[in-house]
């Protein structure tokens, strides 16, 4: 019973430090960068805000799977014949549905923090067209986890009280 509680209370925790930073970012560190006291230093901000989240986003990343799996085993879902039932059933179909919008999140977030948000800045000293379309395509990125994540913590929610939507 343990293990399942200590499980809940990492899961939990991280699924609050990952949504929570998500909109305190979006609803106080952007309103502040954007601020035109901070004119100069706008874009160290913005890179060092977003390197220093980029840094905890994979911690909770695995605390989120790891402790995901510490439930399932300690609900006997990982046990072969409970595997299938599981899996096979309306409330399955549900945590599948989660688990297939937190890998998408996974991807989505690899390109955003490694990809499109450093090219930005690449861009940034000597090309302003593609530095334009890297700013565009990771403001829809960042939008578009932030979106996922409200999505997949419905959907735990749902999911730990039994409703099913199948
Ligand atoms: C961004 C990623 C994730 C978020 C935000 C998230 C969030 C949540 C939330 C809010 C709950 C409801 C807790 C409650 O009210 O009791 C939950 C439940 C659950 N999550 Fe996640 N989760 C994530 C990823 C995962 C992953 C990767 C796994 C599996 C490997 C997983 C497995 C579970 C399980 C098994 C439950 C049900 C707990 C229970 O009812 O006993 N989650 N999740």
């Amino acid at each position: 019973m343990w293990v399942y509680l200590v499980s809940l209370l990492f899961h939990i925790l991280s699924a609050m430090i990952w949504l929570g930073g998500m909109i305190f970012y979006v609803i106080v560190v952007m309103p502040v960068i954007r601020n035109p006291k901070v004119k100069e230093q706008k874009l160290t901000l913005l890179q060092l805000t977003a390197l220093q989240f980029r840094k905890i986003s994979y911690i909770l990343f695995l605390l989120l799977f790891v402790s995901g799996l510490g439930m399932l085993y300690t609900k006997g879902y990982l046990v072969q014949g409970q595997f299938v039932s599981f899996f096979t059933s309306n409330i399955g179909y549900m945590f599948s549905l989660k688990i297939g919008l937190f890998l998408l999140l996974f991807l989505s977030s690899l390109y955003h923090d490694f990809v499109s948000g450093p090219k930005t800045f690449v861009f940034l000293e000597n090309d302003p067209v593609m530095f334009e379309r890297y700013r565009k395509l990771s403001g829809f990125f960042g939008r578009f986890n932030l979106l996922l994540s409200l999505g997949i913590t419905v959907l735990g929610i749902l999911v730990s009280r039994g409703v099913s939507v199948f």
